[in-house]
């Protein structure tokens, strides 16, 4: 089949590669000409394991291609997938200009029948209005039909959560359009693998009420660690525990220093803005939101106790700085939070990560006080503590006894709880995890 696909971001750009490794003939349209150049040069516009290979390799069957074309674009495909960002407004509602751009581009270039298939995170109501803008766009009468199709996939595991999804979901008020959205994934269709199909407003909640049960039960098991760091029991024990009951699960019990990256945050708060456009105030929601904004201060909070409110001049280590492991990705990172809230008491920053430095310069390029390392030893040259940010896998076999000999004083502050304190303290370094012993 014949696809386009708006925006080479990590889902649009995922879903092109993985839709051209099915056999499908895919295009990519972006305003962003620097991706598209990089693109067709061979090179990633950003960091997500396998994917520049599946690109590659595609290009190389002649089943990939890209353009700034707009128009090229709507002519292509017979299905025409809309993959652009939705960021949050001031107010924590979606913006969205880009999605209602691509809507009005396509109403003004379409000749003939088409799906249109909204793939971009967005509030219930906008596939409907969607419709409406290319309705009003189009200059003849020609039929088209929208699918709300929202995408599960987790950025550093992208290409595997594409090919293997636990389910699809697609909102329509057309069975042709159904039909053809099967015959897209066709190839993606492992036995027993659930399709939802629903209506627009339904399939566009779905994607809502994912994210926020993930955020809330990120936030609940935050909230747990907190009181057991109060009360001196060991949180990694009772998530072990408690993930032993099937109903609850074991996954997303791993505290931290809160949830970031480009979905749980804006999603959960245009899901309360949306409530809220509504008359309806969903307070347990605003709860998670406003506990993952506090947690993401809690680890500063503790290096302040630590040294006795006193950390001016004092050099600190982070490590990690991407919102999770294996992306570059820098969205709502708590690293951000950390590293400003640490400045702000007089603190020195040396920060190592293994791919997103360059995109971390970008964010902190007005403040002083801030070193960027080649590798874990350079950042805890001097070093008062480690921070423990993000949990990459490099950072699970560092050399304590090595690197200790360095620092000013062996303290680790472990934010992802990666560590056995024990071990730690074998090493000679003092440990404080989040909720435990
Ligand atoms: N990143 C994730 O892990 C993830 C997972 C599931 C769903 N989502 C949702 O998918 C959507 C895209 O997310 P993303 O992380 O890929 O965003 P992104 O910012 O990485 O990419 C979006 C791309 O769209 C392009 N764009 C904007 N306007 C355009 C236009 N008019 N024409 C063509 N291209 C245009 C941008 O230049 C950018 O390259 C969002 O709604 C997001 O919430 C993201």
């Amino acid at each position: 089949m014949k696809i386009s696909i708006f925006g080479v971001g990590y889902v649009g750009l995922t879903t092109a590669a993985c839709l051209a490794n099915l056999g499908h003939n895919v295009i990519c349209i972006d305003i962003d000409q620097e991706k598209i150049r990089l693109l067709e040069e061979g090179k990633a516009p950003f960091f997500e394991p396998g994917l520049p290979e599946l690109v590659a390799q595609n290009r190389k069957k002649n089943r990939l291609h890209f353009t700034t074309n707009a128009a090229e674009a709507v002519a292509f495909g017979e299905v025409i997938f809309n993959c652009v960002n939705t960021p949050c407004n001031g107010d924590g509602s979606a913006n969205l200009n880009y999605v209602f751009a691509v809507a009005k581009t396509i109403g003004e270039n379409i000749k003939e029948y088409k799906v249109i298939v909204n793939k971009s995170t967005v509030p219930p109501g906008t596939t409907r209005k969607t419709a409406e803008i290319i309705k009003e766009n189009c200059k003849q009468q020609i039929a088209f039909d929208l699918v709300a199709n929202p995408e599960f996939l987790r950025e550093g595991d992208a290409v595997r959560a594409f090919n293997y999804p636990d389910k699809i979901v697609l909102g329509s008020n057309s069975d042709q359009a159904f039909s053809i959205m099967r015959k897209v994934y066709s190839g993606r269709l492992r036995t027993y693998l659930p399709i939802v199909e629903t209506d627009w407003e339904t399939a566009e909640v779905i994607k809502y009420a994912n994210n926020t049960f993930l955020a809330t039960k990120i936030s609940f098991i935050n909230e747990m660690a907190n009181i057991c760091d109060e009360l001196g029991a060991d949180i990694k024990i009772v998530a072990m525990a408690l993930g032993l009951d099937y109903r609850i699960n074991p996954r997303f019990l791993n505290p931290g220093v809160g949830y970031g990256g480009s979905c749980f945050p804006k999603d959960i708060k245009a899901l309360i803005a949306t409530a809220n456009q509504k008359g309806y105030k969903a307070r347990l929601f605003e709860e998670v939101d406003f506990a993952n904004e506090r947690q993401k201060k809690m680890m500063v909070q503790k290096v302040q106790k630590v040294f006795n409110n006193d950390i001016s001049g004092r050099t600190f280590t982070i490590l990690g700085l991407s919102f999770k492991p294996k992306t570059n990705d820098m969205r709502e990172a708590p690293s951000i939070q950390i590293i400003k809230d640490l400045l702000a008491l007089g603190a020195k920053i040396k920060a190592y990560d293994p791919v997103a430095t360059e995109d971390a310069k970008k964010i902190f390029s007005n403040m002083n006080n801030i070193a960027y390392c080649e590798s874990v030893e350079e950042a805890a040259k001097g070093s008062s503590a480690l921070l423990l940010v993000t949990e990459w896998d490099e950072f699970r076999s560092i050399n304590f006894t090595e690197i200790g000999k360095e620092m000013e004083e062996k303290i680790i502050f472990d934010g992802r709880n990666i560590y056995e304190p024990e071990l730690i303290r074998e090493e000679g370094f003092v440990y404080h995890g989040i909720g435990r012993k």
